[in-house]
């Protein structure tokens, strides 16, 4: 078999890199080693910055976003039992974020991708990528009891943080940079009316809380848990006491619960690994680096490298111009660290960290009441939270 660019996972990165590639005419493939019901359960991200929302807008997936999709205009900061509101577009000169599930930007991808009669290979097992280091790379896989190989190009690793091809680079040419979190997310997804119209991250003496939503009648909230917390220990109802509870008396007394539709943990965990392109092969979205949730970050840092990627790659089929493979791996990994200090600074502004104690805790309070009082800060916060453009990192 032949394609221009084989792309290994159909994840977001990996189905947004096939739309923009597909629809520009270039032949690609992407492998996937779960099915399409398995990907599509997997609940995770739900918040998109400007620049990801233009991006699907390219792709030409972004009608049911429009449609189903919200707008957010600011968030709330929750400490000392007092909300606080950070007016993101006020501070960033009219930026917003879209509320919208990653859950649904990837059915909205496949849809799209199988209505063009581009190919997907679900359950693709035991995929290897070789020879990346020479001109004509090959990827084998196993499918269907049918051993297949495929000749391209080059190979996008869109395969997450436990995929092939980061773990296919010899260990001598990747520097890894790693901080691993004393604490997970516990989340939970409830057909009940998000308490508040705006999301809330909550700095509590018993841990973070985050309220989130998709829509108007479907929730998403999440507090911080132990690292070995078992999911079955938490009761719908000791989630929903122990949430109440981080929150301010008039959110808790609003707060509307009901049975949960799924409830997972989480690790945190923040992650680069460098470079991000060898020979022909680059490495995309999680499979190069990952960060903690708080800041929502992880979703858009993966289109904002297929923005690149697809650009580069586009550049080499239309005028045979080399220059934005080469620069890829720079010009991702300014914009990363950006996102990297914003999500870690989040995660250590909002969560209980088990060794800091009391000291940590006061300056903590410093910090958000600082913020919630400096334009100076809180524009930082925004700027941030909206997604930095892309001139900016470049
Ligand atoms: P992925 O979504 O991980 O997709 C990779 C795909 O590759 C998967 O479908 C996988 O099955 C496939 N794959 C892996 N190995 C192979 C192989 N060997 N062969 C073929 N296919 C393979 N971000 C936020 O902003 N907010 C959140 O609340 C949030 N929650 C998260 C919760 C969890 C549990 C996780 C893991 C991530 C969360 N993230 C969150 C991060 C965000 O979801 C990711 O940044 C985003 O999914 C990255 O997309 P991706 O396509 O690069 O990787
Ligand atoms: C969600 C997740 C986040 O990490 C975040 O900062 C905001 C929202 C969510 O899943 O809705």
């Amino acid at each position: 078999m032949q394609a221009q660019v084989v792309i290994i996972g159909s994840g977001p990165s990996g189905l947004l890199l096939g739309q923009l590639l597909s629809q520009a005419g270039i032949d690609t493939l992407i492998l996937e080693r779960k099915s399409r019901d398995y990907v599509l359960g997997r609940i995770r991200a739900g918040v998109l910055e400007q620049g990801t929302v233009s991006l699907l807008e390219a792709a030409g997936v972004a009608d049911r976003m429009h449609a189903e999709g919200e707008f957010h205009d600011g968030i709330e900061l929750c400490f000392d039992g007092t909300r606080h509101r950070i007016d993101l577009s006020g501070l960033t000169g009219g930026k917003r974020v879209m509320v919208y599930g990653q859950t649904e930007v990837t059915r909205d991808l496949m849809d799209a991708r199988s209505a063009a009669g581009f190919k997907t290979v679900y359950e693709a097992e035991d995929v290897q990528i070789h020879d990346f280091d020479s001109a004509r790379p090959r990827v084998t896989y196993r499918h269907q009891g049918q051993n297949v190989e495929v000749h391209c190009d080059f190979i996008a690793g869109c395969d997450g943080y436990h995929g092939v091809c980061r773990a296919s680079v010899p260990e001598s040419a990747l520097t890894t940079y790693e901080r691993v979190y004393p604490f997970g997310w516990l989340g939970v997804l409830s057909h009940t009316p998000p308490v508040s119209d705006e999301l809330i991250y909550s700095n509590h003496a018993d841990g973070f809380a985050l309220c989130s939503m998709r829509s108007r009648t479907l929730s998403r909230y999440y507090i911080q848990c132990s690292l070995d917390d078992d999911v079955a220990a938490w009761s719908d109802e000791r989630f929903w006491d122990a949430l109440r509870q981080r929150l301010d008396p008039e959110a808790a007394e609003t707060l509307v619960t009901g049975p949960s539709i799924e409830k997972s943990i989480a690790p945190l965990r923040s992650f680069v690994a460098e470079p991000m392109r060898f020979g022909r092969l680059f490495l995309a979205g999680d499979a190069a680096h990952i960060v903690p949730p708080t800041g929502a970050k992880g979703l858009n840092l993966a289109a904002s490298d297929v923005q690149y990627l697809s650009e580069a790659l586009l550049r080499y089929y239309g005028e045979k111009d080399e220059a934005g493979i080469n620069t890829y791996s720079e010009r991702c990994l300014k914009r990363i660290w950006k996102a990297e200090r914003f999500s870690w600074w989040m995660t250590s502004l909002l969560h209980k960290f088990p060794d800091t104690g009391p000291f940590g805790q006061k300056i903590q309070q410093a910090e958000l009441d600082y913020l919630v009082r400096s334009t100076a800060a809180s524009t930082a916060l925004a700027e941030n939270y909206v997604g930095l453009p892309f001139d900016f990192s470049d």
